[in-house]
């Protein structure tokens, strides 16, 4: 027992796969085992899926017993351990069934970062580059210019911009728990983001997804004269600069896409 306390490690399969019911009910059924109770805390160690996954059954485990999230990816670092959004996928779509229910804490380690892939880091990335276009100037610009330290992973630089990111989306969630107004600023790039993801089948990760959506957003904007084309330009060149996909692939179909946004989760009739 460590401090007193006695815990029970619960592993569950990587992949987005695995934020199921069924999962869920594994869960729970390992914490009944364990007696678990309402005195009882979980503990989310790992990525997005994880942290949601674990949130979820944290909220409805004996009517809600709390929890802390240790994020170990760059997306859940910044955007999924934080603003106590919990959920899991349904065969029909994902994240159709959840709630709010803040973690009590929120523990990042930058050495974690050290063994994430390629393309997991790239996804958070679009995730802080999308916290700088929306809310702060010099975040924006210190990924416009931070190609090398990104490269490396410095661990000065990323500590910098996580925090930021982390202070962003904070700051949001505690004027707009429920994502009825300003919270929704942090949807920028995920309307078309999403209808993209899901039309070609998940092969694009949600940050290489929505870095296009954010392009496309911006795209919009100018034609609409809200954002002058030089920002449309240096929001296309800084994806570029983060090796994120600019463009829509080729073999999409524009109408798979516009038939997805209809079905949109964050409209409103
Ligand atoms: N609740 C929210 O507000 C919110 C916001 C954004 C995304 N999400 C959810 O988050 C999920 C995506 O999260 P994610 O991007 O972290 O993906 P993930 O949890 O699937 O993790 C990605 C992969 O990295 C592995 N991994 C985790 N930590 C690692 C490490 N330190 N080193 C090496 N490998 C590691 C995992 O096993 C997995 O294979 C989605 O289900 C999405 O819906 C939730
Ligand atoms: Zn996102």
């Amino acid at each position: 027992s460590v401090m007193g306390l006695d815990p029970e490690l619960i592993e569950i399969p990587s992949g987005e796969a695995a934020k199921s019911i069924h999962t869920c009910l594994e869960v729970v059924e390992r914490l009944i085992q364990a007696g678990a109770d309402r005195t009882s805390a979980l503990i989310a160690l790992g990525g997005g899926v994880v942290g949601d996954i674990t949130g979820f059954i944290a909220s409805t485990y004996m009517r809600g017993i709390p929890h802390i999230q240790i994020p170990t990816t760059l997306l859940s670092q910044v955007d999924s351990s934080i603003g106590g959004k919990t959920a899991i996928d349904l065969p029909t779509g994902k994240n159709l069934m959840g709630s709010f229910h803040q973690p009590k804490a929120v523990f990042i380690d930058l050495s974690f970062l050290q063994t994430l892939p390629e393309r997991e880091f790239k996804s958070g990335l679009a995730e802080i580059l999308k916290c700088g276009i929306i809310d702060d100037p010099a975040l924006f610009a210190a990924l416009e210019s931070g190609a090398a330290e990104i490269a490396r992973r410095d661990v000065d630089f990323l500590e910098k911009i996580i925090a930021r990111t982390c202070q962003i989306k904070k700051g949001m969630v505690e004027v707009d728990e429920t994502d009825k107004g300003m919270r929704r600023y942090l949807n920028f790039g995920h309307t078309i983001g999403h209808a993209l993801e899901a039309e070609s089948e998940y092969r694009l990760s949600h940050g290489e997804s929505v870095s296009v959506g954010m392009i496309a957003a911006a795209l919009l904007s100018a034609r609409l004269n809200y954002l002058p084309s030089s920002e449309k330009e240096r929001i296309a060149a800084t994806v570029e600069t983060l090796g994120l996909p600019h463009r829509v692939p080729d073999n999409s179909s524009t109408e798979g896409i516009l038939s997805r946004l209809k079905v949109d989760k964050k409209k409103v009739r």
